[in-house]
């Protein structure tokens, strides 16, 4: 199994991905979304390949934490592994991959909103800790997680902002 950036010509292999592994159309046009915004960030938009074919994909992209300060975030969604092919760890390399580009750049955190019992893995911990907050109460505590890097500083607090791409505002 390789993990590289995607590339346009993957695009088609991941749509179908996206619409297998959650049952829905949500997620494949939250990624068509994010790509045609400024909020893309190729280089942290990773496919997992296995003989030639799209098995995995994950997307960091940028978001907005606000307090007296603003700051460009990454926040990681989707991130999807094909029915057949899950729990064989490519999950798991697709989000060490990125988290490890996502220092590489200098970015001080990832926030993601995600299943409670699956992210604390990575190092993943509750935002409110942190001082990171969801944009409304309805987020769940325990879901709405961040990991720090390591130019991570406690200004990096305050209320999150999703883009108009992700329906929450
Ligand atoms: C979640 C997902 C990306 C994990 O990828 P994967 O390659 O199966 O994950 P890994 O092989 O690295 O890890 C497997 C672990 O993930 C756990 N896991 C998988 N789906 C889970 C879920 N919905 N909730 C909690 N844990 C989950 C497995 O139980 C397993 O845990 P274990 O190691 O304690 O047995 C994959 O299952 C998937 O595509 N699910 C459907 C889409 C989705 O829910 N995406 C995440 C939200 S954006």
């Amino acid at each position: 199994m390789i993990v590289r950036p995607e590339t346009p010509s993957d695009f088609e292999a991941i749509d179908e991905l996206l619409t297998s592994a959650f049952g829905q159309a949500d997620e494949s046009q939250l990624v068509r979304l994010i790509r045609a915004s400024d909020n893309y960030v190729p280089d942290l938009t990773l496919v997992a390949e296995e003989n030639g074919q799209v098995v995995g994909h994950i997307m960091f992209s940028y978001i907005t934490l606000k307090n007296d300060e603003e700051f460009r975030v990454l926040s990681l969604a989707p991130m999807a592994v094909t029915p057949d092919r899950q729990k064989s760890g490519i999950g798991a390399a697709l989000v060490e991959a990125g988290l490890e580009r996502a220092d590489d750049r200098r970015e001080p955190l990832v926030n993601l909103v995600g299943h409670p019992t699956y992210y604390p893995r990575f190092g993943f911990e509750p935002a409110g800790r942190y001082g990171i907050e969801p944009p409304s109460a309805d987020f769940p505590d325990d879901a709405f997680m961040v990991q720090r890097l390591s130019q991570y500083s406690e200004r990096h607090r305050g209320r999150v902002v999703y883009p108009p791409a992700f329906g929450m505002t």
